[in-house]
């Protein structure tokens, strides 16, 4: 009953009441002492050493690089099988994250442990890369001190050397894009689509696989039963219109930014079925650092679901 009861006085309110906070998120993330910022610099891979160090970051390599081939849902040995679709983690991360721009993993050892909001609380390492096989592969969890856990953690170390602890690294995450004033449109993305994505990732957002059941994906699906979940970072509308804008067409980034978002409505309209994740409803629970772009209530802003899929956005932020 007080559920009900709140969103009644909320919509009627809806004009003066805003939960984001970008000063509750600010002092939320704050870890004490200022941040410096390092260049970006891949490590030298003939560096890595003959030993079972060297052993460890070369697995770990493999495991980012050919995920469906190692962990994926056709590898022989049942207990191996741990995503769910048949993604890399470089269908996202390009080139094992040393791709700048691009949610890249250089320097990611230095900056966990986090607080991330999704969960109101803080996460290592482990769990960040557990939130991606989830949900970014829509599978299940690795246990932290399983060999591949270990292998992927001591790859992203390796590519973090030089970086000191706490520091944020020129490139990381993604690009910026300035928030349309109006509402993304899927109609305007589709034929965006049709002209400048289909080419590789299909007509139907199904991709296009190598060759052999374990094959994995020459360019990945954007939707349908093999990928990302509705819980992933992608499945939100600005972190999609982000990466978009900054890389794709892959090799010809050029789309504006209001392109960007209209396309990738497209992407993640309702109609592109995709696999679910199952109670979203229970992530973000301190609503005042809840992003603006998820298409899942409960929101106290007196926006509605279908707002906060496609925005406009500006002004929902304090
Ligand atoms: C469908 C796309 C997709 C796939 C596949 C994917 N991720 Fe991600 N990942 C993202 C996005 C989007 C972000 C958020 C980037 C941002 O907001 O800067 C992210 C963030 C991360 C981060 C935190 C990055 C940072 O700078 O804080 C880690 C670590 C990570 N992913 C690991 C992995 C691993 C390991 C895999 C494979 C098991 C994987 N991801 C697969 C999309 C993906
Ligand atoms: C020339 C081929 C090519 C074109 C054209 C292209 N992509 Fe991609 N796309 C890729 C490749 C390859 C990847 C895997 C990551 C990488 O290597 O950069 C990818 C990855 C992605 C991803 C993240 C992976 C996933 O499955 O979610 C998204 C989202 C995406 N592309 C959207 C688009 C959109 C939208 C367009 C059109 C504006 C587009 N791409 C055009 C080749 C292409």
């Amino acid at each position: 009953m007080r559920v009900i009861s709140a969103s009644l006085l909320l919509g009627v309110c809806a004009a003066s009441i805003f939960a984001y906070d970008s000063a509750v998120e600010r002092q939320k993330i704050d870890e004490g002492y200022p941040k410096v910022t390092v260049k970006w610099s891949v490590p030298d891979e003939s560096k890595i050493p003959n030993n079972e160090y060297g052993n460890m970051v070369r697995y770990g390599k493999k495991l980012v690089n050919e995920t469906y081939s190692v962990i994926g849902p056709n590898v022989k040995d049942e207990k191996m099988r741990f995503t769910g679709n048949s993604y890399s983690c470089s269908s996202c991360h390009a080139e094992g994250g040393t791709v700048k721009y691009q949610a890249g993993f250089v320097g990611i050892h230095a900056r966990f442990p986090q607080y991330q909001a999704r969960a109101d609380g803080v996460a290592t390492i482990q769990n960040r890369i557990n939130g991606c096989m989830m949900r970014s592969m829509n599978g299940k969890p690795l246990p932290d001190n399983s060999k591949e856990m270990k292998a992927i953690v001591t790859y992203m170390k390796w590519l973090s050397v030089g970086a000191p602890v706490g520091a944020n690294v020129e490139g990381q995450g993604l690009v910026k894009v300035s928030l349309p004033d109006r509402a993304a449109e899927p109609k305007k993305g589709e034929k965006i689509y049709a002209e400048k994505c289909a080419s590789c990732h299909g007509a139907n957002g199904e991709g296009i696989k190598n060759d052999g059941v374990v094959g994995g994906y020459m360019f990945p699906s954007l939707w349908g039963d093999d990928s990302y979940n509705t819980g992933a970072g992608m499945y939100r509308l600005i972190k999609a219109a982000q990466y978009i804008k900054g890389n794709m067409p892959k090799g010809a980034a050029t789309l504006s930014d209001e392109e960007a978002f209209d396309v990738a409505a497209f992407m993640n309209m309702p109609s592109h079925k995709r696999p679910v994740f199952k109670n979203r409803e229970a992530d973000f629970p301190d609503r005042r650092v809840k992003p603006v772009d998820l298409d899942v209530a409960p929101y106290d802003d007196g926006f509605s679901v279908e707002e906060h899929r496609v925005g406009p956005y500006k002004k929902m932020y304090k």
